[in-house]
């Protein structure tokens, strides 16, 4: 099915916003800046950028971070998430731009029924898709 046009127009405006918070982030080691912005329910809007530490495997995604600020925001219910790669050169492929596993798990706990937008790309994903099958705790 075609998105409609507004919706297109709405999640072009994301990315764009994507795309203005990567130039926050701390990626000295990667040099690969990624930004992400989350709609909660409320209609507000939080955004993430990646964080990295020099102490590699304690740095964080942009997803995450956005994630993060939106639920400690009183979000409950997230209806979009936009992630842009700003380094990503121009002709890379989707599996360059795409969220990472880690993310992935966040966005089937937090934003399950969310819409997930890839700067660039004209499709969107939902987290179904993108994380089939997904780890969930449950006890007896
Ligand atoms: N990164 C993200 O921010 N989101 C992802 O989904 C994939 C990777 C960051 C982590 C690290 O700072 C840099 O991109 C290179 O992996």
């Amino acid at each position: 099915m075609k998105t409609p046009e507004p919706a297109r127009a709405a999640a072009a405006r994301l990315a764009h916003e994507a795309a203005a918070a990567a130039e926050r982030a701390h990626a000295p080691y990667s040099r690969f800046r990624v930004g992400a912005v989350v709609r909660g329910g409320s209609g507000e809007i939080y955004r993430g950028a990646n964080v990295e530490n020099a102490s590699f495997g304690l740095g964080t995604c942009a997803e995450r971070v956005a994630l993060a600020s939106a639920r400690v925001a009183g979000e409950t219910t997230i209806t979009d998430v936009a992630i842009a790669c700003i380094d990503a050169a121009a002709d890379a492929p989707l599996e360059a731009r795409m969220p990472c596993g880690a993310c992935r798990q966040w966005l089937q706990e937090l934003a399950p029924d969310a819409r997930i937008h890839i700067a660039g790309e004209a499709r969107s994903f939902s987290v179904a898709e993108l994380l089939p099958n997904p780890f969930t705790l449950r006890r007896r």
